[in-house]
């Protein structure tokens, strides 16, 4: 006698709607730096009001990775340089920002790539310094180039800052060293030879990456 085969009815649709139950269960696995100031809102309304209130010309970025913030940057009608040593970020950044006006991704350390930008833009600019990740820390050789070019009234927005009296935000730590505003007080001296403001993003949600903001007297 032939087998007879029993259909469970609805069993598929059943399995289908566990499937997608779980998938929604699931944690998402975002990549924070895919999505510009790491989704804090505070941080990007003060950006923009600095770039703004401070009459940025460009932005020359360090530390491109996938282009979250070279994009976002671009968004506000600024030509952006952005310099990434990875050659992987590298690609996927170019081609994230292929077809977004303004932006020129420079392939290398921004060491030796911010010497060639430095000439080229215009005054005053914002430098928004964020390569970090590497045994190389360029930041001080940044801040020590910007002041060799002469220019005094640049702006700068340094990411992954520890910012005071804000404890949980989070700050670059490179062989054991947090990056705060003392260690690089005397390098950001020498870019203004004289009086300068500093401000941070103190308003941000717990856990947000700390940002100092640097500018000369108006
Ligand atoms: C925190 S990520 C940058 C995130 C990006 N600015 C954003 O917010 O979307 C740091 C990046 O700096 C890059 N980097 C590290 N050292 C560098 C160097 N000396 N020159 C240029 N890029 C560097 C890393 O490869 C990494 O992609």
């Amino acid at each position: 006698m032939p087998k007879r085969r029993v259909i469970k009815r609805g069993g598929k649709r059943r399995r289908r709607r566990k499937q997608r139950k779980a998938e929604q269960q699931a944690p998402r696995r975002v990549d924070k730096c895919l999505v510009p100031w790491a989704g804090d809102m505070v941080a990007a309304g003060m950006v923009k009001e600095f770039v703004l209130k401070t009459g940025c010309k460009a932005v020359v970025e360090t530390g491109t990775y996938k282009g979250a913030t070279t994009k976002w940057f671009a968004s506000l009608g600024l030509p952006v340089h952005t310099i990434e040593k990875n050659p992987e970020f590298l690609s996927v950044a170019r081609a994230r920002l292929a077809g977004v006006p303004g932006t020129t991704v420079y392939e290398g350390s921004s060491d030796a790539v911010l010497p060639l930008i430095l000439p080229l833009v215009p005054r005053p600019t914002l430098f928004f310094l964020d390569a970090h990740w590497e045994d190389y820390w360029p930041l001080k050789d940044e801040l020590r180039l910007i002041a060799e070019s002469g220019m005094t009234d640049a702006r700068l927005i340094i990411h992954d800052c520890a910012v005071p009296g804000r404890g949980d935000l989070q700050a670059n730590i490179a062989k054991d060293v947090t990056l705060d505003f003392e260690m690089i007080s005397a390098d950001v001296g020498a870019i203004y030879q004289g009086p300068y403001h500093v401000s941070y993003n103190d308003g941000s949600p717990p856990n947000s990456p700390g940002i100092v903001f640097v500018e000369p007297p108006p």
